[in-house]
């Protein structure tokens, strides 16, 4: 599968938090499309034929900032099709005369927009002439570039989609690539179908075919590939991805941490030993992962001892084997775009996955990460298509850093292996329900703090357990499960009678944003 010999979207970064949902809602419409930051496409000298459209993001900067990100088009002006969201609505504003203020009057969250004109980009995205999309931003395009006309309108943004029909440029205040933008999907769809005029040309197989393809470009014949396989989703598909493109070149390591679930490593070891038989090893590293992080609290500081902990294994793993040259890991886009910039953007940092912001600078593999563009749900089709072990693929995510980001303050091994406990009761308790599969994700948190109870007319004074539950599509929002009273009280009452050191259990009811997933 030749890449770069196909038709099509450019998207240019401007380093928002869903750059990447862009990209995903253009996939999934069956199109080729490449993501380059704004500085990048600032350097292009050519015109690429095979680009048919050009998609600009939104960005955590101001346009009114003196440091804004600003793009050089007249390469590509009045040559091809603009759809600029968020900043790339405010930046093409300013670039063809408008003007962009600060606004008292901001949006963040869900909006409504009205219908002014009929225009091809919107074509069946309204209901009667009304749609809910979902907005965030301070500054407003305040004065409009003369020969734009105003699509639609919100209550605090008076052009919230902007459009001039000759130079087929169109612009949204609003953000239709996120999932609380309804009907997003047919505003990509208009404008790369009926606005850009491109064909289908992607799916599911082309991706496999191509990410197999460019691990054996990258790959020599001679050198070796080390996987760093958890037994998670991600990092399972991953291991049968290079199965099938480097076979025995390819060597799996799993390092039991200490940190994992109850059970855990022994299922990882039995599965993974009769698939891979030799190329597979596990490595005991517990006491080693919990010397390490004593006395630890701050968050970040555990992330990045885990990160380095797992590298210094990894080393010395392969310090007497020859030819391993490359590290392959299960990162994907969530784990770049909270621990750093994607594409040399200014985007913010949430946390440091483990497997991104927390490796160290001096690292000696060099990195294989070929599902750093894509999302959980993606990868369990991939991992569909390479015939990966349903309870593999279906299992709710968990972190590298284990059971560490879930005992918030410092850890010790009596406080795991009470976690443990109740994540079991909670786990199980949710596949008797038959509540697993329709729960993106759930565990069980010990919080650093003793509450006092009463059992069998005695005193307690024991830790607290926090449940989550989440629903999501692909990790980057999320909303809390909601739970029947009767399912929440049974598994609470459960968990307080039979694990010790438990004596109270709280549900989290915060969404993602403001919250994040895990607590850590
Ligand atoms: P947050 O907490 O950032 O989590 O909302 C989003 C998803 O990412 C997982 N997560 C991680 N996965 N290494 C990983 O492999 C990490 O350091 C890490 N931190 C969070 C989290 O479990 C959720 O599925």
């Amino acid at each position: 599968m030749k890449s770069k010999n196909i038709n099509k979207i450019l998207i240019v970064d401007f380093g928002s938090q869903v750059t990447q949902l862009i990209a995903r809602q253009v996939r999934e419409l069956g199109v080729y499309c490449e993501l380059i930051n704004f500085k990048k496409f600032n350097k292009f000298k050519t015109f690429d034929k095979n680009i048919k459209g050009i998609i600009l993001s939104g960005g955590p900067k101001s346009t009114l900032s003196k440091s804004a990100p600003n793009i050089k088009w007249k390469l590509f002006l009045n040559k091809l099709p603009l759809l600029g969201i968020c900043y790339g609505h405010q930046l093409i504003s300013n670039i063809c005369g408008g003007k962009t203020k600060y606004s008292n009057k901001k949006e963040f969250g869900s909006a409504i927009l009205i219908e002014k004109k009929k225009s091809k980009l919107t074509e069946g995205f309204f209901t009667n002439k009304k749609n809910t999309v979902w907005m965030s931003h301070s500054d407003s395009v305040m004065i409009k570039p003369k020969n734009f006309n105003v699509i639609a309108s919100s209550k605090n943004s008076k052009f919230a989609i902007l459009e001039n029909k000759g130079k087929k440029i169109f612009t949204t205040q609003f953000h239709p690539e996120v999932f609380h933008t309804n009907n997003g999907k047919k505003l990509f769809s208009n404008f790369l179908f009926k606005i850009c005029k491109i064909k289908k040309n992607w799916t599911e197989k082309y991706k496999l075919q191509k990410l197999i393809k460019e691990i054996r470009d990258n790959v020599g014949p001679n050198q070796k590939v080390m996987c760093a396989l958890s037994g998670g989703v991600d990092s399972s598909v991953l291991a049968h991805l290079l199965h099938k493109a480097i076979k025995k070149n390819l060597i799996c390591v799993y390092v039991d941490t200490g940190l994992m679930r109850q059970g855990e490593t022994k299922e990882v070891i039995n599965i993974f030993k009769k698939k891979f038989k030799n190329s597979f090893t596990a490595v005991n590293a517990q006491k080693n992962f919990l010397n390490k992080l004593k006395n630890i609290s701050d968050p970040e500081k555990k992330r990045k001892i885990i990160g380095k902990t797992f590298i210094k294994i990894f080393e010395k793993f392969t310090k007497n084997k020859k030819n391993i040259t490359f590290l392959a890991q299960g990162t994907l886009y969530p784990d770049l775009i909270e621990s750093k910039s994607f594409s040399g953007s200014p985007t913010s940092i949430i946390k440091s996955h483990h497997n991104v912001g927390g490796l160290p600078k001096n690292m000696k593999f060099k990195l294989i990460e070929p599902f750093k563009e894509m999302f959980k749900d993606e990868v369990r089709k991939l991992g569909n298509l390479l015939k990966v072990n349903n309870f593999l693929i279906n299992r709710h995510p968990f972190p590298g850093p284990g059971l560490a980001i879930r005992i918030p303050g410092p850890i010790d091994k009596k406080k795991v292996e009470i976690l443990q406990k109740a994540d079991k009761i909670f786990i199980d308790e949710l596949k008797k329900r038959k509540l697993y599969e329709k729960i993106w994700q759930a565990f069980a948190v010990l919080l650093p703090v003793k509450s006092v109870g009463v059992m069998g007319d005695a005193r307690t004074y024991e830790f607290v357990c926090a449940l989550r539950a989440v629903t999501s599509q692909d990790g980057m929002t999320a909303n809390y499960y909601y739970f029947k009273h009767s399912d929440l009280s049974e598994i609470s009452n459960k968990i307080v009678n039979e694990v010790p050191g438990i004596n109270r259990v709280v549900y989290d009811t915060t969404s993602k944003p403001p919250g994040t997933i895990e607590w850590e």
